[in-house]
């Protein structure tokens, strides 16, 4: 497997994974779709709706370049909320690749990169990592989520990653308005979550995407 370091259309970097040929984000913008699709869409979405939170509980499907982890670290920095981050990689980012990305960041983000699997690592006082290198699909879900960012490759790619035995899964460990947000509003995708009974919006997408998706469990309410 090889990985090639490349700028986007905002500034900010991600990596392409050969020989599959995918794109960890958006050539239109990195940053922008992840703050977008899962830190405003999802995480900032979910503690708007339960007011005075003092923590949230959130699965990443694919951790990749730690982005999301990252952002999501800094909001917890910022708003004093209490985020548990669990994710799930199979192909870890070597070393000499993560280490060319979001440099001005390295402090919060190295540290996301280099702990162990498996087992909590408390990155700062408001964030505590848990890392699995597992496929999802074999992934043992014990917690209860409010928050999924599912960052899985495109459908086109990966499609078993976006069956609905997934979604499924990924609803036993939901509550009633837990949220689920993704950066693919493909009509199969959509039909999938609906079939593991995920409730879904579309919205509007960040630069170079029309639309992506938001999915909630059940009732509005913890
Ligand atoms: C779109 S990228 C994720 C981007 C990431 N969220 C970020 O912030 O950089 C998809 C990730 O899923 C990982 N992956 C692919 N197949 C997987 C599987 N079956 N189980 C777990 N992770 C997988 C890839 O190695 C890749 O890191």
């Amino acid at each position: 497997m090889l990985f090639e370091v490349f700028r986007t259309d905002d500034g900010s970097e991600t990596v392409m994974q050969h020989p599959l040929g995918v794109s960890y984000h958006s050539r239109f913008g990195a940053r922008t779709e992840s703050e977008q699709v899962y830190l405003v869409n999802g995480l900032h979405f979910f503690t708007s709706e339960n007011p005075g939170l003092s923590s949230v509980k959130i699965f990443e499907m694919g951790f990749g370049t730690g982005l999301n982890a990252l952002l999501a670290a800094q909001y917890a920095q910022k708003t004093g909320i209490g985020i548990e981050y669990h994710t799930c990689e199979l192909y870890p980012l070597p070393a000499e690749i993560y280490t060319q990305l979001y440099r001005g960041e390295a402090a919060l983000l190295d540290p996301l990169h280099e702990a162990a699997w498996d087992k909590p690592a408390r990155i700062h006082p408001f964030f505590t990592l848990v890392k699995y290198k597992q496929d999802l699909r074999q992934l043992d879900l014990t917690e209860v989520f409010d928050v999924v960012f599912f960052d899985a490759f495109d459908p086109d790619s990966q499609p078993d990653l976006w069956d609905y035995t997934v979604f499924e899964k990924l609803a036993l460990a939901a509550h009633p308005g837990s949220v689920l947000t993704t950066y693919s509003s493909k009509g199969s995708v959509r039909r999938n979550l609906e079939k593991a009974a995920w409730r879904v919006e579309k919205l509007r997408g960040p630069a170079g995407k029309r639309e992506v998706v938001r999915a909630t469990q059940g009732c509005s309410s913890l």
